[in-house]
């Protein structure tokens, strides 16, 4: 399970200053359980783990199976943001590192993601791919009309169509029950659909059908996760100091609002969790950054960035503290030999497991961050699996609510990503946005 550790904090502050952001921790967390706060139609994810059914997994499970059956070898995701971060980063974290390259029969489908930027150069080699393989594809999108999952599901779409006697059996919208351009769609088209609930955002939707059916189609055991979350669930339901998503909120915006801190990096210590932190980036920089103030989300991936970002954090700008998410066991074994020329002097390694170097070089940076000025939390799993991503998932999400009441925003809206759409619907003279185009370009 999810356990937070503040040790790394307390050379940095006063035990008054802590007691006193737990108690703003503990009144926050009053509002997210009363739900009479800011965005409290949007709390539907609350429960999800607890109350998801299972009739949605096995209608899951059946079109796996079914694309199974047609020989489907390649899954194409299209969404952003919160209709995409959350499945790639429990697909990332619980394939193997190598799993494109690894030679053998594959039980499950690849699974490719797009519809997350508007490179045309992305789309074009993802075709090339595409035209190799027996291709399906899932479309998410909440309002159904976001631009980037549009374009590239008009493409794929098209394709799909082309080369398949079968092209409505191989595509899957995730969407509005009842409203926007892909629930219109697909009801022509005769898509199996599935919905994202009205009370669910974006970034809180991984336990929705959006990260479900993805998950699933890769194979992994969603049931699993979902008992991880659903513990999260019933851990965090106990309002208390110890509760760690007060612990981790409290300091949080402790450090945030005492110390300056206004960037908080999350750490990981291994490859398998560089989503996990794009999907923490989007939760706490799109429930947090707004009304001017809110803390600054960066991800790190160690010790591959103390060759690159080390130097900035060791030694820059005072700015930030640590949220270290620490694996404290390797699903995998690889133990350093001993040669006998020694010529590289790592004899001295000879017969240790490689992630006891690794938790010694954690170890070693946590000392000199903090000697560095720069606090930090941890917050522990055993090892990667599905329950503890699950755990992870719903802990994070908890505490990003309770951390945003705190700061005294609405965690659940996102009034600030509208701003670049309108200037590009503008710039490529969408119908509709004349005046606005011909304002844009007298500031060009
Ligand atoms: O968290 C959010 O609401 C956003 O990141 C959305 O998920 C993202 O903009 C995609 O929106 P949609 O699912 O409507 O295409």
């Amino acid at each position: 399970m999810v356990r937070v550790d503040l040790k790394g904090c307390s050379s940095f502050v006063k035990a008054a200053d802590y007691k006193e952001y737990v108690g703003k921790a503990l009144a926050a967390y009053d509002v997210l359980d009363k739900e009479n706060g800011l965005g409290n139609d949007f709390l539907g994810w609350k429960h999800l783990p607890s109350q998801t059914p299972e009739s949605l997994i096995k209608d899951c499970e059946a079109i796996r199976d079914e694309w199974k059956a047609k020989g489907v070898n390649l899954v194409v995701v299209i969404g952003i943001g919160g209709s995409y971060l959350g499945a790639r980063c429990a697909i990332e974290a619980l394939s193997h590192n190598f799993a494109k390259q690894l030679s053998g029969a594959k039980e499950y489908p690849e699974v490719v993601f797009a519809g997350n930027n508007l490179s045309e150069e992305y789309l074009a080699e993802l075709m090339d791919l595409v035209a190799q393989r027996n291709v399906a594809t899932v479309v998410i999108s909440k309002s159904g009309t976001t631009t980037e999952p549009a374009v590239a599901f008009r493409i794929l779409k098209e394709y799909i169509e082309k080369n398949y006697d079968d092209s409505a059996n191989r595509i899957v919208a995730i969407t509005d029950a009842s409203k926007g351009a892909l629930k219109t769609l697909s009801t022509q088209e005769g898509y199996k659909t599935f919905v994202v609930p009205d009370n669910v955002g974006g970034r809180y939707s991984v336990l929705t059908p959006v990260g479900i059916l993805p998950i699933v189609l890769a194979g992994f055991d969603i049931r699993t996760m979902l008992a991880g979350a659903a513990e999260m669930e019933k851990a965090l339901a106990v309002r208390s100091e110890t509760n760690p998503a007060i612990e981790y909120a409290a300091m949080r915006n402790l450090l945030y609002s005492k110390l300056g801190k206004k960037i908080e990096i999350l750490v990981s210590y291994n490859p398998k969790f560089q989503y996990l932190g794009e999907w923490w980036k989007q939760l706490y920089g799109e429930s947090e950054g707004k009304d001017k103030k809110g803390i600054f989300p960066a991800s790190v991936n160690f010790t591959t960035d103390l060759h690159s970002m080390g130097q900035f954090i060791q030694d820059g700008d005072r700015v930030m503290f640590e949220t270290v998410v620490n694996i404290e066991k390797s699903n995998r074994s690889v133990v350093i030999g001993s040669d006998p020329q020694n010529l590289d002097q790592l004899n001295y390694l000879a017969g240790q497991h490689v992630e006891h170097c690794n938790a010694m070089a954690q170890l070693g940076t946590k000392l000199a961050h903090i000697d560095g000025g720069v606090p930090q939390v941890e917050v522990s799993i055993e090892e990667i699996n599905e329950y503890n991503l699950g755990g992870l998932f719903y802990f994070f999400e908890f505490a990003c609510g309770v951390s945003g009441y705190l700061l005294g925003v609405n965690p659940f809206n996102q009034p600030g990503v509208e701003a670049y759409k309108k200037n590009m619907f503008a710039l490529l003279e969408r119908p509709g946005y004349e005046e606005q185009t011909k304002a844009i370009r007298e500031r060009l």
